[in-house]
């Protein structure tokens, strides 16, 4: 009995060593078709909050860009999105994952960008070009290797423009912002993560503009509410409470918290001749609140056009490409996307193209 049984062990093995070849010669044909050059393209997306709206639209002009890329070059190309929900040892094991299974180019919108330099690092190990985005890693940390690039914008123009966007509004209808005529704009600021470059940046910049163009300012209040929309709703219940009607402009470092402070002022039946508000980034929503006169404004940050010059990069890089002859905006390690200003007249045009 003993001896039959171990004759099926030696059988079973058999089996399975054969089918382990199969396995590994199947493997086999797929370097075969490599060499063709015919092989897919695998692009990691690794990013760090799939709820956040900003980068999910980023995430959607990926996927749908990824289908234009394969006409283009007519290679199939395979997007795998990870969410890292906020958590960098997460994001850091996706990132390995990507590089054991061989992709060809990974994308990582970093979770804490000061911790950049582990994943550049193993990326040049894997000789894997690696592309940022939105998440800026600090500027050490981008001269790691030549395959290394960042796409994003720059948060300085996002302030500025935002600042110009009150300007305008000011010098047109003066009375409609300051409200209790004392020649003071009574503002309350909805910031970003502290630890994100736009978040300080857009803060200080918009700000400025506005005092540069002689108007002053007098802020009531400030609050981190990391870009989202119930953090600013909460914020602006509270300085409602405490302020009323005397709050003249929201400035908000993005759209999500700019719709957090509307939906407060429409609770409190406060939103009609409210406070003037303006937001970054364009969303839908937003683009909505706009042209339905509930924001004043907003600047666009051009996630589809950031989406397309990441793949045009990972597209190039794919090929053995220099990415600079396809995209001249490349500056170095960088691309920054311009910003513009929505208001009321184009918002409904940008809503058609959506
Ligand atoms: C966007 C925010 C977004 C953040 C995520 C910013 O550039 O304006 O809406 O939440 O990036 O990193
Ligand atoms: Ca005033």
């Amino acid at each position: 009995m003993r001896r039959i049984l171990g004759r099926l062990w030696k059988v079973t093995g058999m089996v399975v060593l054969i089918a382990g070849m199969a396995m590994s010669f199947s493997g086999c044909i797929d370097t075969g078709d490599k060499a063709e050059g015919k092989n897919p393209i695998k692009i990691g997306v690794a990013i760090y909050r799939g709820d956040d709206t900003f980068i999910s639209s980023v995430s959607s002009y990926l996927t749908s860009g990824g289908k234009a890329l394969e006409t283009k070059l007519g290679r199939k190309v395979i997007i795998n999105i990870a969410d890292a929900k906020n958590n960098q040892g997460s994001q850091n094991d996706q990132v390995d994952n990507f590089i054991s299974r061989g992709y060809d180019i990974i994308c990582v919108n970093m979770v804490d960008r000061t911790a950049a330099a582990v994943i550049a690092d193993k990326a040049k190990e894997a000789n894997i070009p690696i592309i940022f985005f939105n998440r800026e890693p600090v500027e050490e940390d981008m001269q790691i290797w030549d395959k290394e690039y960042y796409v994003g914008t720059d948060a300085r123009e996002a302030g500025i423009l935002q600042g110009e966007l009150l300007i305008s509004e000011y010098g047109r209808n003066p009375e409609n912002m300051d409200k209790n005529g004392d020649g003071k704009l009574q503002y309350v600021m909805l910031e970003g993560e502290q630890v994100h470059q736009d978040a300080l940046i857009r803060t200080e910049y918009s700000v400025k503009t506005v005092l540069q163009a002689g108007i002053e300012m007098d802020k009531l209040g400030n609050e981190t509410c990391n870009w989202m929309r119930s953090l600013s709703y909460e914020a602006m219940l509270k300085w409602l409470e405490k302020y009323g009607s005397a709050i003249e402009v929201v400035m908000a470092n993005n759209d999500e918290m700019a719709l957090g402070a509307v939906q407060a002022l429409r609770e409190k039946n406060m939103l009609e001749n409210g406070p003037v508000i303006v937001g970054i980034d364009g969303i839908k929503e937003c683009l909505e609140s706009i042209s339905k006169g509930d924001i004043y404004g907003t600047v666009k940050n051009d996630a589809k056009k950031q989406a397309e010059v990441i793949l045009t990069i990972g597209g190039a890089c794919a090929e053995g490409k220099d990415p600079k002859n396809l995209v001249p905006e490349l500056d170095g390690h960088y691309v920054r996307v311009p910003h513009y200003k929505v208001t009321k007249v184009n918002a409904e045009v940008l809503l058609k193209e959506e």
